[in-house]
């Protein structure tokens, strides 16, 4: 979301202009490109049009539906709008698709070569390149790779952490499209709402939730993702959000929780964050997470709740 926001910003196309190719047709492509339909349909998209904006690849190419023995979970994506012979060299489907986005979930090291990324950034002002494919030794394309070929227009986020780097007298900062950000909020909200299940509503509004977090400050450096110096305020509003979206869905059993308002929700909910107190350093000396736990330590060094 932050990234289309960005590219549209450059661009000066709409976001429901974004057309969005996914490199790696697995059930983790599929099951990112089903929840991103709802970026598009939360625009006014009907979903038949979101559809449309979503194009797969995988190990033979292009996904068409005419293709012989499809796959069941390929099917959804399968374009029905291309006629040619199947397009199989990534850069000729990108030179057919013209895709805003490119993002890999192929597991294929070094997929999106120099030829790919240039094309992206000879066809966008500001090219969303996302490989999402984990660790870095899976990974399409490194960071420094993704800047230098872009001339660090690249809108980048990657499975893997990559660190900043510094160009011609300009930081880049790459940014992690990881589950960490998702995970702890959603389990949070969704334990302590004492959720029956956890449903897609309560995902979606997490990822929502993730991609309003940005600070001001955060959206001026150009960042896609918040800063992970703040996961713990993130995961807190995240928590926020999925206990309102189980209530609203009726699969939250802890009834009291609905009466709260939004910032006595939030207070119950960092109240009950766990927070690290202390750790031992393998030389044997303690290091104290916040500095008034150490009331909390007892002498044979055990430590225990607050
Ligand atoms: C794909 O096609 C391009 C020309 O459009 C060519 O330069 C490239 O080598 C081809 N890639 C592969 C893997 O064949
Ligand atoms: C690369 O970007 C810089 C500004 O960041 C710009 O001055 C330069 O003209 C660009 N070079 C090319 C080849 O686009
Ligand atoms: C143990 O390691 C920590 C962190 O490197 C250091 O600050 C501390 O002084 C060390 N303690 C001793 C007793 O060497």
């Amino acid at each position: 979301m932050n990234a289309a926001r960005l590219a549209s910003v450059a661009s000066g196309r709409p976001l429901t202009e974004h057309r969005i190719l996914f490199f790696g047709a697995g059930s983790a492509g599929i099951g990112v490109a089903k929840q991103l339909l709802s970026f598009f349909t939360l625009l006014g998209l009907t979903e038949d049009e979101a559809r449309s904006r979503i194009y797969t690849v995988d190990s033979k190419g292009l996904v068409t539906a005419d293709r012989k023995g499809l796959q069941e979970h390929k099917k959804f994506f399968a374009r029905t709008d291309y006629e040619g012979p199947p397009l199989t060299n990534l850069t000729e489907i990108i030179k057919y698709v013209q895709p805003t986005a490119l993002l890999g979930l192929s597991t294929m090291r070094n997929a999106f070569t120099e030829e790919v990324v240039k094309l992206m950034a000879s066809i966008n002002t500001r090219p969303i390149v996302f490989p999402l494919s984990n660790p870095v030794s899976l990974c399409e394309v490194d960071y420094a790779d993704a800047i230098e070929w872009t001339n660090g227009t690249v809108i980048f986020a990657s499975g893997s952490p990559y660190a900043p780097l510094t160009r011609s007298g300009t930081v880049y900062e790459p940014g992690q499209g990881n589950n960490m950000y998702i995970f702890p909020g959603l389990g949070l909200g969704a334990i302590l709402a004492r959720a029956a299940h956890v449903t897609d509503a309560m995902v979606e509004t997490a990822a929502i939730g993730l991609a309003e977090a940005l600070s001001p400050e955060e959206h001026s450096a150009g960042l896609v993702y918040p800063r992970l110096t703040r996961i713990r305020e993130i995961s807190a509003g995240i928590a926020l959000r999925v206990v309102r979206a189980a209530q609203l869905d009726g699969v939250a059993e802890n009834a009291p929780l609905e009466k709260l308002s939004d910032e006595h929700l939030l207070d119950y909910i960092k109240a009950k964050q766990w927070e690290p107190c202390a750790t031992h350093l393998p030389n044997g000396s303690t290091l104290y997470v916040k500095e008034n736990c150490k009331h909390a330590i007892s002498g044979n060094g055990n430590v225990h709740r607050l």
